[in-house]
C-alpha cells in the first residue's frame, strides 16, 4: 500500500475482525464505512484457529465470505497472516511451541505473540499458513499489501531456544576460543569448553533482578538480545517468502511500535517492503515525542514513506488512564503521521468488541452501533477531507539537513552497562536532542550508524556508549569533509562486543572530539553541578565527564566541586568541519539554544517561525512543498506564511506574510511550489 501502484490516495481504515460477529452486522458495517469513507481494512490478524482448525485441515471459507464482501463492496484489503497467536491444538499437541519466560517457567495455551520463534514446528505451520492464505487469494486485485502476524516481540527462554542461540553464536564466532574471547569468560572463571556449554542469559543463570533486570555478563545478554531479534525476523522471512511465492508484487510488512527496544528494526527493514507502525501515544505524551516515533520510522528505509497501521480513535483500554481523544485530537494525530511521511491513516479497529480485555477500546464503530457518536462524526469527517485531499502528498519525502543517530545495539549495551549510573537512560537522552530539534522547527531525519552521513550538515549521536567498527571512520571522514557531529559523556567506551577501547575514552572518537575523559561523576538523583551558557547558568546532571583538552576549545566549564574549571562542553575544528562534546546531562532550555545555535552556525535554516505549540513539519516531492501547521495547543494561534500557497484543507489561498489563523487543535497543509 506504499509505493503501490494501485494506491491513489491516503489509505483510510483499519483492523476489521468480522469473524467475531454474526453476519447480519457485516451489512451494517459496509453501510457504516461508507458513511466514513473507508477504503481499505486489515483482515485476518487473529485467525489462525478458525483457519486450521485441526492439524491437517484448513477451512477459509468465512474468510472467503468476508473477502468476497468486502471486495464487491469497493474496500482494498491489508491482508495479514494471523500467525500471531497460535491455536489451542497446536500447543496441545506440540508443547514446545509455547514460550519460555525470563524466570524459566514454560508458559500454557494463552495470551498472543505466544510463539518460540525457534520451534520448527512454529515455523513451518506459520510460513504453511502464510504460504497457503497467498495462494488461495492471489487472484483478488485489492490486496495491497500483506500484514506479516501482528507486532513481534517479547522473548523466549526454552530449550529451542537454547539450541538455537549456539547454532547462531557458532555461526557468528566459529570458534569456541573466540567466543570466550568476545564474552571476556575468563572473569570468574566462566571460559567455554564447547558451544554445549552455552546456556541462556535469564534467572536461572547470568541475569538478576534488581531494580530492573540486569547481568553479570553484558557481552552475553546483549548476545541474546541480537538473536531473539534475528530469531523473530527469521519467522517473518519465512512467512515472507511463503508470500512472494504466489504473490510476488504486492509489499509485505509488519507493524512496528515505535521506540520498541527487544527488536532491532533498523536491521529489521532492510527485510520489509515498506515500514508500518501502531501510535498510541498516552493523554500526556508530548506532540515531539510522537513526532520522533515517526520520523524514526520514516528513517527505517531512508526516508520512505511509512504506513499508520494502528492508532485509537478514542481511548486505548490498556494505558493507566483511558482519557479521551479530545475533540480534534484524532485528526490533529493523524496529521501529525502524515507530516512525518506517513501515507495512511488508519486504525484499531472498525467495531468495538464485546469481550475480553479490548471491550473498552476505541473503534470506529461503538458498542452503540449506530453512526451518532461523537468519535464516528470526527472518522466520517476526516474521511471526506482524506478523500478530498486524494494523493497530492503521496511519497513525498521530508529532505532533512540534520540527523540524529539511534542504533540498537547501543542501546541495549549502554542499559546492560554496571556502572557508571543508573540513570543512564537512552531514549531519553536521544529525546533531549530530538526535542531541541523540534522546539527550533528544524527538520530531523533518525538514522543508523550504517546510513550515509554526506546529506546532512549535522549529525548528533548522542550517548554513542558503543562505537561499532566502522562507525568512527565513517564520522571522522564525515567531519573531514566539512560536516558537524555532536555527542555526549558516555559515548565511545566500547567497541561491537562491549569490550572496552583500552587507551582513555571516548575511544576512537578521540582524535576527532580532540578530548580525553579521564573519570566520570554520576551525580545522584536531585543533586547537580552547574555551568554557564551565553550567560545563563545550567545544570549538569546524571555524569559529569572530567576531560582533558586534546585540541578542542573549551566553551564552558564546571562551575563547582573539585572538577570546577575543567571543560564540560567542547568544539574541536577537524579538518574543514567540527565536533562538539556535551559531557553531561543538562535542561531542555540548553539543548534548545545549543542545537538552535549549532543549526544556525551550520546553516540549518528552521521550517518556519511558529508559536511554541506550533509544530511544523514538511514534506516534498520534484515540484512541491507541503508545509503542515498542527496547533497541538489550546489557544487558537497565528503563523506567518512564508511563500505563495493554498491550503488543501479549506483551498484558501495565502501570500508570502499573511497570517494562518489556526484554532486549538487545528491544521493547515499549505502547498507551495518550489
Ligand atoms: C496493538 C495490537 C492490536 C490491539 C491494539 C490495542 O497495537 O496490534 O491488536 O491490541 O494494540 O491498542
Ligand atoms: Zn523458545
Amino acid at each position: 500500500m506504499i509505493e503501490n501502484s494501485k494506491v491513489k490516495k491516503i489509505l483510510y481504515g483499519g483492523d476489521y475482525n468480522p469473524e467475531q460477529w454474526p453476519e447480519d452486522i457485516w451489512k451494517e458495517d459496509m453501510r457504516m464505512f461508507r458513511l466514513a469513507k473507508i477504503d481499505i481494512v486489515t483482515l485476518n490478524v487473529f485467525n489462525w484457529a478458525m483457519l486450521q482448525p485441526e492439524e491437517n485441515t484448513y477451512n477459509f471459507e468465512k474468510l472467503d465470505k468476508i473477502m468476497n464482501m468486502v471486495r464487491g463492496n469497493g474496500l482494498k484489503v491489508c491482508m495479514a497472516t494471523s500467525t500471531a497467536a497460535h491455536p489451542a491444538w497446536m500447543a496441545r499437541k506440540y508443547p514446545e511451541i509455547l514460550r519460555t519466560e525470563h524466570s524459566g517457567i514454560r508458559r500454557k495455551f494463552g495470551s498472543r505473540h505466544n510463539s518460540c520463534p525457534n520451534s520448527s514446528v512454529y515455523r513451518r505451520y506459520s510460513a504453511a499458513l502464510a504460504e497457503g492464505l497467498a495462494d488461495r487469494y492471489k487472484s483478488y486485485d485489492n490486496i495491497v499489501a500483506w500484514h506479516v502476524s501482528n507486532e513481534y516481540g517479547g522473548e523466549c527462554y526454552c530449550e529451542n531456544c537454547e539450541k538455537a542461540f549456539r547454532k547462531w553464536l557458532e555461526e557468528k564466532y566459529v570458534t569456541i576460543e573466540e567466543l570466550n574471547k568476545v564474552w571476556n569468560t575468563a572473569f570468574w572463571g566462566h571460559t567455554l569448553y564447547s558451544f554445549e556449554d552455552v546456556v541462556v542469559p535469564n534467572m536461572q543463570s547470568e541475569e538478576f533482578l534488581w531494580d530492573t533486570i540486569r547481568t553479570n555478563f553484558q557481552g552475553i545478554s546483549l548476545d541474546y538480545r541480537r538473536f531473539m531479534s534475528d530469531s523473530m525476523l527469521s519467522c517473518f522471512c519465512l512467512e515472507y517468502k511463503a508470500l512472494k511465492k504466489h504473490m510476488p508484487d504486492t509489499p509485505v510488512t509488519t507493524n512496528l511500535m515505535g521506540l520498541y527496544k527487544p527488536l532491532d528494526y533498523q536491521k529489521w527493514a532492510e527485510y520489509m517492503d515498506f515500514v508500518s507502525w501502531d501510535n498510541y501515544p498516552s493523554y500526556d505524551t508530548p506532540f515531539s515525542e510522537n513526532a520522533m516515533k515517526h520520523d524514526l520510522m520514516r528513517g527505517l528505509k531512508q526516508g520512505k514513506p511509512f504506513a499508520l497501521m494502528e492508532q485509537t480513535p478514542g481511548v486505548s483500554n490498556w494505558q493507566t488512564y483511558c482519557t479521551l481523544k479530545r475533540p480534534g485530537v484524532m485528526r490533529l494525530l493523524s496529521y501529525q503521521a502524515v507530516a512525518h511521511g506517513s501515507d495512511t491513516v488508519m486504525f484499531f479497529q472498525m467495531r468495538r468488541s464485546i469481550g475480553a480485555c479490548e471491550k473498552y477500546h476505541s473503534a470506529v464503530i461503538d458498542h452503540a452501533g449506530h453512526e451518532n457518536t461523537r468519535i464516528f462524526r470526527e472518522v466520517a469527517k476526516l474521511g471526506e477531507e482524506l478523500e478530498k485531499i486524494g494523493g497530492e502528498i503521496l511519497g513525498a519525502r521530508a529532505a532533512s539537513r540534520a540527523a540524529l543517530v539511534i542504533d540498537w545495539d547501543n542501546w541495549w549495551a549502554a542499559e546492560y552497562s554496571a556502572g557508571p549510573t543508573r540513570l543512564i537512560d537512552y531514549k531519553k537522552e536521544i529525546f533531549c536532542y530530538y526535542k531541541a530539534f523540534a522546539e527550533n522547527n528544524i527538520s530531523v531525519d533518525i538514522i543508523g550508524v550504517k546510513d550515509d552521513l554526506s546529506a546532512y550538515k549535522l549529525v548528533a549521536a548522542p550517548l554513542l556508549y558503543m562505537c561499532k567498527s566502522g562507525f568512527d571512520e565513517k564520522v571522522r571522514s564525515y567531519v573531514a569533509d566539512g560536516g558537524c557531529f555532536l555527542t555526549t559523556y558516555f559515548s565511545g567506551y566500547v567497541e561491537e562486543h562491549d569490550l572496552v577501547v583500552t587507551g582513555g575514552y571516548p575511544g576512537k572518537l578521540r582524535d576527532i572530539l580532540g578530548i580525553w575523559v579521564e573519570e566520570s561523576d554520576a551525580v545522584p538523583e536531585g543533586k547537580q553541578n552547574s555551568f554557564t551558557y551565553k550567560g545563563e547558568v545550567y545544570p549538569a546532571t546524571v555524569l559529569c565527564d572530567l576531560l582533558h583538552l586534546e585540541g578542542a576549545q573549551e566553551i564552558s566549564s564546571y562551575r563547582s566541586d573539585f572538577y570546577a574549571g575543567m571543560p564540560v562542553l567542547t568544539c574541536n575544528n577537524y579538518k574543514k568541519g567540527r565536533a562538539y562534546y556535551v559531557a553531561t546531562r543538562s535542561s531542555d532550555k540548553f539543548y534548545r539554544n545549543l542545537v538552535g545555535d549549532i543549526c544556525e552556525k551550520e546553516g540549518i535554516a528552521p521550517l518556519l517561525e511558529t508559536p511554541e505549540e506550533v509544530e511544523v513539519s514538511r514534506r516534498e516531492n520534484a515540484n512541491t512543498i507541503f508545509l503542515f501547521l498542527l496547533n497541538h495547543g489550546e489557544k487558537e494561534a497565528k503563523v506567518p506564511v512564508n511563500r505563495v500557497g493554498i491550503d488543501l484543507l479549506t483551498g484558501k489561498k495565502y501570500d508570502a506574510g499573511d497570517m494562518i489563523t489556526l484554532l486549538p487543535k487545528d491544521v493547515a497543509i499549505l502547498k507551495q511550489i518550489k
